[in-house]
């Protein structure tokens, strides 16, 4: 061959390798494939709010987690322990309702809104539960999840000679594929989630969140707003979050969130994908918007409980004359926030949202002009109206309370502790079924509310106490039908 032709064979060489390593390169690292989903309720199970990048995992290291690091899970049934949900027919191996599963470069699985926001139910412990979309989570413990991550990461055997193995017995991986979990995927996924684990050190010192609860803003707080940790202690019950439509309806601009930290649904649909880990370059504006317009317009479920139409009637009597001011759709107080003195209910979530986490917030310029510019602070706790009732305990904005029956006896007669266990409806005293536990040896199965952690108390919300008992007994039965 002479000179000429080896140079032209060289850099035809060159030439195809480079192709081919960009190909790779993007095959393999830059390759988006987000789906978009036909129906509005799988976009809100399935969909992607723009953090798959920047905080999903990897699909195959979420997969076989569970298998390799099962000892540190609560309990057995990999994350059904904590508390995910699949839907019939769906298995194990797939997205639970609350993951978008996409590619971004690799397969990754990131949280979306319905992580936080279905609740499951079931009228009887034999029935097959209902999932129930834009209700608020009873069964997910995203602080356990939480903490199962970084064992996991904190654990030796988080390497690519325990993990290849485990991944290979599930799916067959190409030789380059192999080498990129060796040497990128899996060492980098393990410094995120270190890092990660460190960034929540601050929740250890705190009273823990159990199921259906998180701390909605200190992450943010101590995270995307680099504030420092004050001491504050937000443990709060998820909310509902269909009919937003109707809320304005009755009044202009109601505030949002227990404490009404911002009046703009807009701002708070945003302000919830970044608190979930979306960053301007993530967040896809049309997804984003058709979030919103669900949340407006969905639906709550109505109640399925059966009632006594003659007891129902005089309850509403009573609801109108001790209650619906504060939560009849004309109710002259409702959607307003009541001051702590007047409410009386646990202080520590409204502490929580400082004056400085709403100034820094409404100026939050990260990667983007959010132009967020509805961040408040009020006094208290907003005065919600109560459709959809029967599917909404524990009740309370720390969910102090199990059920409704409880929450019209003075705070004495409350539950100190109960077990929260179950997602069956208590048709009788309006909640979910509930058991005893006693704090100091709580049981393996389920978690032991204890009202007597800071954050956790009952007290607070002495409205119809001196109702008879005939009264409390036809306003219970009115409040099933809600
Ligand atoms: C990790 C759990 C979690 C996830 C994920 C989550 N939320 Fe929430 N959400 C909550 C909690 C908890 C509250 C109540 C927080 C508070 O005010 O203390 C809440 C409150 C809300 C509210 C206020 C409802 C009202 O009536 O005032 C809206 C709206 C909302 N979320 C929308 C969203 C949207 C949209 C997403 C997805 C982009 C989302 N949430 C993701 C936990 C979550
Ligand atoms: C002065 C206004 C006011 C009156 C009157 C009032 N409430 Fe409330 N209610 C509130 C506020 C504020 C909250 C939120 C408190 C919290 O979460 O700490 C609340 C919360 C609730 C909840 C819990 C909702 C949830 O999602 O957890 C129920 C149930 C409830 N009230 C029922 C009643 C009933 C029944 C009456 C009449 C006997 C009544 N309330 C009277 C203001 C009022």
């Amino acid at each position: 061959m002479n000179r000429r032709a080896a140079w032209i064979t060289g850099t035809f060489i060159l030439v195809i390798l480079i192709g081919a390593g960009g190909w790779l390169a993007y095959d393999k690292l830059l390759r988006h494939d987000i789906p978009v989903y036909a129906s509005d309720i799988d976009q809100f199970k399935y969909g992607s709010i723009g953090n798959d990048e920047a905080n999903g995992l990897p699909y195959l290291i979420w997969r076989v987690l569970p298998t390799v690091f099962a000892d540190h899970l609560p309990g057995p049934g990999g994350y059904a322990s904590v508390g995910f949900l699949w839907e019939p027919g769906r298995d194990h191996s797939e997205a639970p309702i609350g993951f978008s599963h996409a590619r971004v470069g690799f397969e990754r699985m990131a949280i979306n809104c319905a992580f936080c926001h279905v609740t499951e139910a079931r009228l009887d412990a034999n029935e097959q539960p209902k999932y129930y979309i834009g209700g608020a989570s009873n069964t997910v413990n995203v602080l356990a999840y939480q903490q199962f991550l970084t064992a996991c990461a904190r654990d030796p055997r988080f390497n690519a000679d325990v993990l290849l193995p485990a991944i290979e017995r599930e799916v067959p991986l190409s030789f380059v594929d192999r080498l990129l979990y060796r040497f990128l995927i899996i060492p980098a996924t393990r410094k995120a989630l270190l890092q990660q684990g460190d960034q929540f050190a601050w929740a250890d010192k705190r009273p823990t969140w159990g199921p259906g609860r998180i701390d909605p803003f200190n992450p943010v707080k101590f995270g995307m707003l680099k504030l420092s940790d004050d001491g504050t202690i937000g443990n709060s019950k998820m909310q509902v979050v269909w009919g937003l439509d109707a809320r304005n309806a009755i009044r202009a601009n109601a505030p949002l969130h227990w404490d009404g930290l911002n009046t703009s649904v807009h701002e708070v649909v945003v302000s919830s994908a970044l608190g979930d880990g979306a960053n301007a370059k993530g967040i896809d504006w049309n997804t984003t918007n058709r979030i919103e317009h669900i949340l407006r317009t969905m639906q709550p479920p109505p109640s399925p409980i059966k009632t006594d139409a003659a007891l129902v009637q005089r309850g509403q009597v009573v609801f109108a004359a001790n209650c619906a001011e504060c939560h009849a759709k004309d109710g002259a107080r409702t959607l307003t926030a009541v001051p702590l003195a007047e409410l009386g209910t646990d202080p520590h979530r409204d502490a929580m949202w400082t004056t400085q986490a709403r100034d820094t917030y409404n100026n939050y310029r990260e990667g983007y002009d959010w132009g967020f510019k509805s961040f408040q602070k009020m006094d208290g706790y907003v005065a919600e109206t109560l459709e959809a009732l029967w599917l909404r305990g524990p009740y309370l904005h720390n969910a102090s309370v199990p059920t409704v029956a409880d929450l019209l006896e003075p705070a004495e007669q409350r539950p100190r502790s109960y077990l929260r266990e179950s997602t069956t409806i208590d048709q009788d005293r309006l909640g979910f079924v509930t058991g005893s536990c006693d704090p100091a040896h709580p049981p393996k199965q389920g978690f032991c509310y204890d009202t007597t952690q800071p954050g956790n108390a009952n007290g607070g919300h002495l409205y119809g106490m001196t109702l008879t008992a005939e009264d409390k007994r036809a306003l219970l039965e009115y409040l099933k039908t809600l």
